[in-house]
């Protein structure tokens, strides 16, 4: 019962921050609906994917995982063990598992890591367990792994329901990549593991004035940003997502105790896109908790942006993007 799968990372345009109070956190109801982009890489060695396999054997002692060449203790394998754990239940199955995964881009440095490392595992763990379950009812257990990763399941452009319960909190698909004409390109200002992952922030947003703010605007600008995407309307697109991220930093920053995410080179990019948009270059920026930063743009102004980006100083190098495929099921193994 040896199975991989790959999927890869997301890039939230309507941000999720915050569980909901009413709920067990271990549930990871989002306090808001989410929206995304899987992203493909367009560096033949970072395509920002996680390759995962997992094997299940009756003669294992117990439950081991290795993510990037480091074993899985505490917290982290008590999150891969919260996915696997209801797909052994669905499928009576009480053997053991190992299992090894692979991202192909720098891990929790703001770039998705969780998002694709939960999807490919859920993706990988059902199938060796021959479970025929859709991706909606896949993608409320992957949730419990971490609240952005069900939207690494699907091809192109994904919502996340905040839902009421476990069940009614699940994500779909929006439209496959080539609906919306966009190309992101990350300026990477650090690669190294963030201080405060988001799993702990999330604790932090009701503690900030502004989070009622940011839950009611998300709700208007997911229903906003989802049309837009199904109109090709990049503008619409690019302003809204740019405006939800200022609006998640902004709780960030006023939380107790604070979360500043931002670096000096962060600043500088953002400085950069403002000053490229108000000289006619229609590109949006967005930043999830850390420093790096995605430029949203058209395809035909990624040479230009990407020129500029890299020579802005801070930034250590750039990834271009574009939208990506869904998690699917592989035949190579990594062990
Ligand atoms: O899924 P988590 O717990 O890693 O939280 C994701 C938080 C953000 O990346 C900042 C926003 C998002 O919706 O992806």
């Amino acid at each position: 019962m040896k199975t991989s799968a790959i999927a890869h990372s997301n890039i939230a345009f309507i941000k999720y921050w915050g569980r909901s109070s009413e709920h067990d956190p271990e549930l990871n109801i989002p306090m808001n609906d989410s929206v995304s982009m899987t992203k493909d890489g367009l560096l033949p060695d970072i395509r920002l994917k996680t390759h995962t396999t997992i094997e299940f054997c009756a003669s294992f002692a117990q439950d081991s995982a290795v993510v990037n060449g480091d074993p899985a203790e505490g917290r982290g394998l008590e999150r891969i063990v919260k996915i696997v754990d209801p797909l052994r239940r669905l499928a009576r199955i009480n053997d053991r598992f190992r299992m090894l995964s692979i991202n192909d881009f720098p891990t929790q440095a703001g770039l998705a890591s969780s998002a694709s490392g939960f999807a490919a595992l859920a993706m990988a763990a059902a199938a060796a367990l021959k479970l025929e379950l859709s991706k909606e009812v896949l993608s409320t257990l992957v949730r419990l792994g971490s609240g952005s990763a069900p939207r690494s399941l699907y091809s192109g452009f994904a919502y996340s329901y905040r839902g009421t319960t476990h069940e009614t909190s699940f994500t779909e698909q929006i439209c496959g990549p080539e609906k919306l004409n966009i190309r992101a390109i990350i300026a990477v200002i650090d690669e190294e593991k963030k201080k405060v992952t988001s799993d702990d922030g999330h604790a932090f947003s009701g503690t900030s004035p502004f989070n009622v703010i940011r839950i009611s605007e998300s709700r208007e600008q997911a229903q906003r940003i989802r049309k837009a995407i199904l109109e090709d309307d990049f503008s619409i697109v690019g302003s809204i997502a740019e405006q939800n991220c200022k609006l998640m930093h902004a709780v960030m920053i006023t939380a107790q105790p604070p979360l500043y995410y931002w670096d000096a080179g962060t600043i500088r990019v953002i400085k950069k896109i403002d000053a490229l948009r108000r000289e006619g270059l229609e590109c949006y920026f967005t930043i999830d908790a850390g420093p790096n930063i995605h430029c949203l743009c058209r395809p035909e102004n990624m040479e230009m942006l990407k020129e500029q980006l890299s020579k802005t100083e801070g930034v250590k190098r750039i990834i271009p993007v574009k939208p990506g495929e869904g998690a699917r099921v592989i035949q190579e193994h990594l062990f």
